[in-house]
Order: structure tokens, then C-alpha cells, then sequence
């Protein structure tokens, strides 16, 4: 596994996940992760791996790559990293994007007259207001996948966009940060556990905390080549551990099935 090196002038930054303490640093063109509650860096290389056997295009999504990290104190730990993004783009949150119109995704997410579908549209409206953008179903697709992968941390600020400040134009940034899904919390999901049991303590997010009521939003087509899935899966043992035991399981769950289309090695 490549080896990155944490110079000790890199500054250690903040997380911004729900679950608050995975160590992060940009060293150059790279973003690293380090693990902290449990394999949150298999879990995001398996996801991007997923993603990568998707019709979305390589720019649609990060592609993350498994790593060790060495820490100026000679520790060494695992994660994953990412190749920077952003370039000269100015990176907005969904969040942020309400906040910078005096508002708060709060309003609609936490009215409880709402239903979940009422509560995508809100938002959705609101978001083209502010940058012309119908990302409908780029979302809902985002959110089908989050079901697929169990992912419990797709909150507001994992969802993003980027403004070119000299072309004033916006445009949803890739799918990224991922890591906290395939039950890679090993702290909420201790290992040995059946996965059954854990796989039904997974709460979703961000417009319902259910992954069916989430998933029921996409109406688009099968988008996971799910043969060129399981050939990836069979010949690359990149020590995925759990984190491809629970997708595997996902493979097999019926209420999945539509997001698959079973593509052939010969036609591609
Ligand atoms: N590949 C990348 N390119 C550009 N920015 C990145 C990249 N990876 C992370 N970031 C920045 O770091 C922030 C946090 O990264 P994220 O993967 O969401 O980690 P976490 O939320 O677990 O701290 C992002 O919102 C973004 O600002
Ligand atoms: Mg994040």
C-alpha cells in the first residue's frame, strides 16, 4: 500500500462529520483521511470503487485510494486520500449556500408537517433560486447510492458545489466523503455482530433517517453495473474486510435491485 508522509508543518484539520474526529491533512494535491473509529478509509475506496462501475462519468466522483500514514511523531496509521478537487473554485455547502441567502436548510428539513418528498422538493427549489441548478436527480441518484453503501453521514456540508467566481456559474461538485458508511463505525457497529442486526441501527440522512424513504425519492434508471461490480470485488483483495461483506449483503437485497443493470464484460 503507498505510504504518505504528514510533514510536520501540515496543518491537522477539522473534521466536518457528524461523528466529528477523523484526522485529516492536504498535502499538496492530496487529501488524506485517517482512520479513527474504525475502517472509514476501506469503506470510501469501496465506495468509490462502486461508483466506478457506475454510468456516472470519473469526474461525477472522488476516487479514493487506500493508504498508510506516516505522522511526524513516526506513528504509522491507515486511511485513504483523495487528489484535490477544487482547483481555483470556490467550494459551497449546501449549508452554506442557504446560509449565504439568510436562510437554513433547518426550516425545511426539521418541519415535521413535512413528508420526506415535500422536504426534497423544498429544498431543491430553494437551491435552484440560489444557483440556477436542477440537481434533482444527481441527488436523489446521490441518496439511492447512500442507501446502497448505508452511508449515515450525508449531511448538509457533504453535499456540495462549486462556484467559478470569473464565469459567476455553479455547478455541483463530485460525490465525495463517504467513509462513514458499510459500517465502518466499528465503535457503533462492533465487529462480530451479526450484520442484520447492525445493518438495521443505520440511520440516514439528511431529509429522512430512513434508507427506504430516502431511496423511494429516485425514480431513474439502474445506474451500477453490478457483474463489472462483483468481477471488481473477486479479482482486487485490496483488504476490504467487513466493508465488502456488508456490501455483498447489500447485492443480494431486493429493495436494491432497481439501482442494478446486469451489464456484460463483452459489451463494454
Ligand atoms: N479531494 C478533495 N478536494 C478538495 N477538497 C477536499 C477534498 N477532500 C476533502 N476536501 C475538503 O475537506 C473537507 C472535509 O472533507 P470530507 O471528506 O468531507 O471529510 P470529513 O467531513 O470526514 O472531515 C471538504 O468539505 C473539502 O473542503
Ligand atoms: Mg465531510
Amino acid at each position: 500500500m503507498e505510504r504518505i508522509t504528514i510533514p510536520p508543518e501540515a496543518v491537522r484539520m477539522i473534521s466536518t462529520s457528524s461523528k466529528g474526529d477523523q484526522s485529516k491533512w492536504r498535502v499538496g494535491n492530496k487529501w488524506i483521511k485517517q482512520n479513527s473509529r474504525g475502517y472509514e478509509g476501506q469503506a470510501e475506496v469501496l465506495a468509490s470503487l462502486i461508483l466506478s462501475c457506475s454510468i456516472l462519468n470519473e469526474q461525477d466522483y472522488v476516487t479514493y485510494k487506500p493508504c498508510e500514514i506516516l505522522l511526524p511523531d513516526g506513528e504509522i496509521s491507515v486511511g485513504c486520500y483523495s487528489y484535490d478537487f477544487r482547483g481555483k473554485l470556490q467550494e459551497v455547502t449546501l449549508e452554506r449556500l442557504f446560509e449565504a441567502n439568510f436562510t437554513s436548510t433547518d426550516l425545511i428539513l426539521n418541519n415535521k408537517a413535512l413528508s420526506t418528498a415535500e422536504k426534497f422538493e423544498q429544498l431543491m427549489q430553494k437551491v435552484q433560486l440560489f444557483t440556477g441548478l436542477d440537481v434533482r436527480e444527481e441527488v436523489t441518484r446521490l441518496l439511492a447510492f447512500d442507501a446502497l453503501i448505508l452511508n449515515e453521514d450525508r449531511h448538509t456540508n457533504n453535499i456540495l458545489f462549486l462556484f467559478n467566481p470569473i464565469e459567476k456559474s455553479w455547478r455541483l461538485a463530485p460525490i465525495f466523503d463517504n467513509g462513514l458508511s458499510l459500517l465502518s463505525d466499528e465503535k457503533d457497529f462492533p465487529p462480530g455482530k451479526p450484520l442484520t442486526i447492525l445493518k438495521r441501527k443505520v440511520k440516514a440522512k439528511p431529509f429522512n433517517s430512513s434508507f427506504s424513504k430516502q431511496l423511494s425519492l429516485y425514480t431513474g434508471p439502474a445506474f451500477i453495473d453490478k457483474i463489472m461490480l462483483l468481477q471488481l470485488l473477486e479479482s482486487r483483495d485490496l483488504g476490504f474486510g467487513r466493508a465488502k461483506e456488508v456490501l455483498l449483503s447489500q447485492l443480494n437485497d431486493p429493495s436494491l435491485a432497481h439501482l442494478f443493470f446486469e451489464g456484460s464484460v463483452f459489451n463494454d
